[in-house]
């Protein structure tokens, strides 16, 4: 059976981006597929969360999977500074990262303009932790939105460097996974492209009804369309692609129809969308509260995630370090 690795950073809830960028795939790929999905606490340490806040955060990303239908029974569900092993990996691939490509993600340079203070190490071997957490398991498949596709070509690269350079065929290169044809962007409704946290225009698996439809209904449109059939701006672009994956494809139809013979009613337009969010997060919304309030259960979730990933990465552990040259010592 292939394996599958995914994570998430716990720097808030989980919002839309979240969950139809990567969750929905994680929920259909438990079932077939030899399953590791984890909380991403040490790459969240780069913008320097508080120590009471960490437990905190991992749990609650650690109730919304479990909430989104996420199972332990059939996929290995932990947070990443529990396995230790990663860090052994990360940082034979930093060995090997070159200061040059690192410099030049788009992430990196991102965030070096976004926190001109605080441009680190952590954020600049980033695509190598991530690296490391998805090749410590050998994983085939990754699913993530299209934001990531830059983290996973360096991904690529690594395990492919690490093969050249010890003349092996180790370390397969994991490929992107979407649910889509194509990899999935959820838009922010704000006109601002992504919907991100850092965009701060999410909507939220734990927004209740009513906030959803005030941030739908502030939604950024224009004065509506003159000519039929005419290309959609990119900020009425952002609501349809928003309703393409959250509502029936007879909705849809019946608005995009609407556009063309210029008809449409931006204000229709956005209440039939909130409602049908609504109508997708509610069951969710309803069970994170209780999965967040019963700490044993997600201590125990944790644990034994914990223990089953730890004692995969062991063994890759242990093959790379013969691979590399080490001395075996036996533990
Ligand atoms: P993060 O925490 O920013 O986002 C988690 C997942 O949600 C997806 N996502 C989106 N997808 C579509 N549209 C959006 N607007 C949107 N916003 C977020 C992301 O693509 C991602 O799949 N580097 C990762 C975490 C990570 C990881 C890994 C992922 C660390 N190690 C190993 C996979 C494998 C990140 O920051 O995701």
């Amino acid at each position: 059976m292939e394996t599958v690795v995914s994570g998430i950073r716990p720097t808030g809830n989980l919002h839309l981006g979240n969950y139809y960028g990567a969750v929905k795939s994680f929920l259909q790929m438990q079932n077939e597929y030899n399953c590791y999905f984890f909380i991403a606490d040490w790459h969240s340490l780069t913008t320097r969360p508080k120590p009471e806040d960490i437990i905190q955060s991992a749990n609650t990303i650690l109730a919304e999977y479990l909430a989104c239908g996420l199972d332990p029974e059939k996929a290995t569900i932990y947070v990443q500074s529990d396995v230790k092993e990663v860090l052994e990996l990360y940082l034979y691939f930093n060995m090997n990262a070159y200061l040059g490509e690192l410099e030049r993600t788009t992430t990196f340079k991102e965030k070096a303009r976004k926190q001109p203070d605080n441009v680190n190490a952590g954020l600049l071997t980033y695509p190598t932790l991530m690296a490391a957490d998805i090749l410590i398991h050998k994983a085939a498949k990754v699913p993530v939105g299209k934001d990531q596709e830059q983290n996973m070509e360096m991904a690529r690269k690594f395990a492919r460097r690490f093969n050249s350079m010890y003349g092996v065929e180790y370390l397969k290169e994991p490929e992107s996974f979407s649910l889509s044809a194509k990899a999935v962007k959820i838009p922010g409704l704000d006109g601002s492209g992504k919907m991100g946290k850092s965009e701060g225009n999410c909507i939220y698996l734990m927004d209740d009804e009513a906030t959803i439809k005030k941030k739908v209904m502030k939604a950024v449109t224009d004065a509506g369309p003159t000519v039929p059939n005419s290309e959609k701006p990119e900020v009425i672009q952002n609501l349809f692609t928003l309703m393409e994956v959250v509502s029936s494809p007879d909705t849809y139809k019946f608005f995009d129809e609407k556009w063309n013979d210029c008809s449409i009613r931006y204000g229709d337009l956005k209440k039939q969308l909130a409602a049908d969010i609504n109508v997708a997060v509610a069951p969710i919304r309803e069970r994170i509260n209780e999965f967040k309030s019963n700490t044993d259960y997600l201590n125990k979730v944790a644990r034994i995630g914990a223990e089953k990933s730890r004692e995969n990465a062991a063994q890759t552990l242990k093959e790379v370090r013969e691979i590399i040259g080490f001395r075996s010592v036996g533990f």
